[in-house]
């Protein structure tokens, strides 16, 4: 059966998001359509838009979503109709060396099913029939989208879709950087630039990783009253000399850095931060033309490392229950990530809230 959607597209680098009613198409084998229940509206997306991140278009947005099974194709055995499911937006194999060694963020499938399930057509077509792709096998910012099986997760059904939908990206991103990638002991100091969706997840998932000083940095002031609520101990306006005071509270520069922003001059600023023997973790995606430059020398004298983190380092059957289980414990807040939920009429204001740096989190609800 085809169902009709509204869905917020793409269409035109640097141009308004237009929301318009598209077809989405029956799973085909190994496929899943899922009736979207929220979608939050991450930075990714918009990077689509300017064109940081090179996604061809026409394109239908959105990656942040949870919702409920509608059908599922022929051959998917591990999820029925009425489940319901987290997206991840990295395609997994499970066969490919990276899969096998648990690091399905490097799977060597993935460009197979960036822009359409695995088997490579599009389910989706606008109203004129011309196909449309979907955001890194999501495209979840639609009433319904039909993805591969291996990008849904099963969530417990008690979990609200509008928390469940963050787990998709940022709080997986944020949190997995903190316990995975970096490994954040106790006791450590934390500097993070960038208190969007994914720097505050970052900042959450320091405090539940018992770090005693988390430094919250942002060019909004509001982001940091935010950041404080999340478990912030100290806030810094960003400022060019941002160093300097950061080596001042932390005596000598925090342990850990983390980039959440997207820029490589400031993936830079992390680095010269830190500590001596201190790790800076590039979580945000800086525009293609960027660099980051280091002393070179300060890697053997310092024993100083610079990585990168991409979607929290996370296995998604491994790490969304154990987010929603930190959530439903009480110790990761989720719902309130969220400071405003918009129709799906509304995503291109959405978009204009994010890139103004309004929310926290903004999430697109569906009916
Ligand atoms: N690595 C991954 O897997 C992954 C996953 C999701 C998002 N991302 C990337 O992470 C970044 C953040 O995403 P988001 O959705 O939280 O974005 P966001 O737009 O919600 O937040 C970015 C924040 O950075 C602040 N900021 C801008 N310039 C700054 C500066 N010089 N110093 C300090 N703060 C500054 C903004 O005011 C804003 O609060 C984006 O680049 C996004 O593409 C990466
Ligand atoms: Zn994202
Ligand atoms: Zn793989």
């Amino acid at each position: 059966m085809i169902r009709k959607a509204k869905a917020a597209l793409c269409r035109e680098h640097n141009k308004p998001v237009v929301v318009e009613e598209i077809a989405v198409d029956a799973p085909k084998r190994g496929e899943v359509t899922v009736k979207l229940g929220a979608c939050g509206v991450c930075h990714s997306d918009l990077s689509a838009i300017n064109g940081t991140i090179a996604l061809p278009l026409p394109l239908v947005l959105g990656h942040e979503g949870a919702g409920v099974v509608e059908e599922v194709g022929e051959g998917v055995s591990d999820l029925a109709k009425g489940d319901h499911v987290v997206f991840s937006f990295i395609y997994m194999c499970g066969k490919c060396r990276f899969c096998v060694a648990g690091r399905p963020v490097l799977c060597l499938e993935q460009g197979r099913a960036l822009t359409t399930p695995l088997e490579g057509t599009p389910r989706t077509r606008d109203a004129a029939g011309a196909p449309l792709n979907i955001f890194s096998g999501c495209g979840a910012m639609a009433e319904y989208a039909t993805v591969s099986a291996e990008n849904l997760i099963k969530i417990d059904p008690k979990i609200p879709l509008e928390c469940a939908a963050l787990v998709g990206c940022a709080v997986t991103t944020g949190v997995g950087a903190v316990f995975n990638t970096a490994k954040v002991q106790p006791g450590a100091s934390v500097a993070v630039f960038g208190c969007g969706g994914v720097g505050l997840s970052v900042i959450q998932g320091a405090r539940i990783a018992g770090a005693e000083r988390i430094i919250a940095i942002d060019t909004l002031e509001p982001k940091l009253e935010m950041a404080r609520r999340f478990g912030a101990t100290d806030v810094l306006l960003f400022a060019d000399d941002v160093v300097k005071p950061l080596k001042k509270l932390t005596g000598g520069g925090p342990d850990y850095a983390f980039e959440c922003v997207g820029s490589g001059e400031l993936a830079a600023t992390a680095y010269r931060a830190i500590r001596r023997g201190g790790l800076a973790v590039v979580v945000g995606v800086a525009k293609p033309s960027e660099s980051t430059a280091v002393r070179t020398m300060t890697l053997p004298f310092e024993e100083k490392t610079l990585t990168g983190s991409y979607f929290g380092s996370c296995v998604p059957r491994v790490d969304f229950p154990r987010m929603l289980s930190l959530y439903l414990a009480g110790r990761l807040q989720l719902a309130e990530l969220i400071t405003r939920r918009y129709a799906i009429e509304e995503a291109p204001q959405a978009f204009v809230d994010l890139q103004s740096g309004k929310n926290a989190r903004g999430v697109v609800v569906f009916q």
